[in-house]
């Protein structure tokens, strides 16, 4: 279990589409959303990377190089991510333990990665004077010495954001909203500046969609100050014009490809999404590259053909999808649609081949859309190390990963490798 994640606040969401009740941890919504009345269980979505930018996946530039040589350390049938080159680069979200414990899982399997905390800003800048590099650093250093590239995840969120970003800002006055745009633009241009070499995406702005069906942002009374101080979406833009400036002013064109959006539940909220991205893009003028789909599914919910309406919407509006935080947890507490937590269960033989079978009809549905998606990137690697463990049930083992607690590979592993 992971040793620093944030608590969730478990909240009571009236709905966005077509469920009547749809109920979430605001645990970044990280948590698994249940349909009640449909009976279908909800998962969040989650995020990961994209690779060489612009490019949607394939592999631009990462895997074939790496995935089949320096990173995937034999033949093509022994790494997932060497596998997968011609389809996307595959990646996982990793902290300083997996680079202690897990390199020899890491260089086999993967091509992509994603810092699980170390990038957020409560993270890597505790205190407006200070920056905490190290965990981050170790990570892009991983990434560099074995070839791979990095998710910048992520440079503006509602949770995990620290208290001095917003001190002294009041709602309303001008003068105090400089000041917090201004802290902004310094974070990410320090962030921008420091990893623009092994990042080739970046999670500009991280779940700032309503959960509730009439309202289309997340704002102060579901945890946004963001939206709060600013009084509004701009912020949003704010975020994704600071980013690209600070990655042109590095290098002119580099920014292309590069700016994303990532949220949850992504097949409930594609439309507001999309509204999002249109208003990026005709009122303040800024078209991003695509969006992140955070996935954190359970074993029924989203069906695959609501994933893939989501995903044609984005295709046929010109945005590219990255699957930026796949985990498929064992539970569905919110089958029912009030939050019940079921009682932790046994991970039997059984149920390791039902969950390959849920793994292996997500991959055949993203290796089907391998023109839009630029990557697919795991919520972590191995079952010991998950936020599922204590999210939304503190203390109850989840198994939602493609290694078990041992570090070997379960059942889903070769069903994705199976094709
Ligand atoms: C969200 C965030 C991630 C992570 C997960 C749960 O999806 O985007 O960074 O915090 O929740 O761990």
């Amino acid at each position: 279990m992971l040793a620093r994640r944030v608590v969730p606040m478990l909240s009571l969401l009236t709905t966005l589409g077509v469920w009547p009740l749809l109920v979430a941890c605001d645990a970044g919504s990280e948590t698994p959303l249940n349909a009640g009345a449909s009976g279908a269980s909800i998962g969040t979505t989650g995020g990961s990377a994209s690779v060489s930018g612009t490019s949607n996946g394939g592999n631009g530039g990462v895997a074939s190089g790496t995935a089949g040589g320096s990173n995937a350390g034999g033949a093509v049938s022994d790494s997932l991510a060497a596998k997968y080159v011609g389809f996307f680069p595959i990646g996982a979200a990793v902290g300083d333990v997996h680079i202690t414990t897990q390199q020899d899982i890491l260089v086999r399997d993967f091509n992509h990665l994603t810092c699980e905390n170390a990038m957020k800003i409560a993270d890597i800048h505790p205190t407006e004077e200070t920056y905490n590099w190290a965990e981050a650093d170790r990570v892009a250093d991983f990434a560099r010495q074995h070839g791979m590239k990095l998710t910048g995840h992520t440079l503006l969120w509602h949770r995990q954001a620290p208290e001095w970003m917003f001190a002294g800002v009041t709602a309303g006055d001008a003068a105090t909203l400089d000041l917090l745009k201004n802290r902004l633009k310094a974070h990410i241009e320090a962030m921008v500046n420091r990893y623009a070499d092994v990042v080739d995406n970046w999670d500009v702005v991280n779940e700032a969609i309503s959960d509730t069906a009439d309202k289309q942002y997340r704002d102060g009374a579901e945890g946004s100050k963001w939206f709060e101080l600013f009084g509004s979406e701009e912020y949003i833009y704010w975020a994704f014009q600071f980013a690209k400036d600070a990655l042109e002013a590095k290098a002119p064109g580099s920014s292309v490809g590069k700016l994303y959006y990532n949220e949850y539940v992504a097949t409930v909220k594609a439309d507001k999404m999309l509204k999002l991205l249109a208003w990026l893009k005709d009122d303040k003028g800024l078209t991003i590259d695509g969006v992140g789909f955070q996935s954190h599914e359970n074993m029924t919910w989203p069906s695959v053909v609501d994933l893939q309406t989501a995903i044609d919407k984005f295709r046929a509006a010109g945005y590219k999808v990255k699957i930026s935080e796949l985990d498929v947890t064992v539970y569905s507490d919110y089958s029912t649609g009030p939050f019940v937590p079921q009682p932790a269960v046994t991970y039997t033989p059984d149920l390791a081949e039902r969950q390959a079978k849920r793994f292996a009809d997500l991959f055949t549905l993203y290796r089907k859309n391998k023109d839009v998606l630029t990557s697919v990137t795991f919520w972590g690697v191995s079952d010991d190390q998950t936020w599922l463990d204590n999210e939304p049930v503190p203390a109850r083992n989840d198994f939602p990963l493609l290694y078990d607690d041992q570090h070997q590979p379960k059942p889903a592993r070769a069903a994705i490798m199976n094709f």
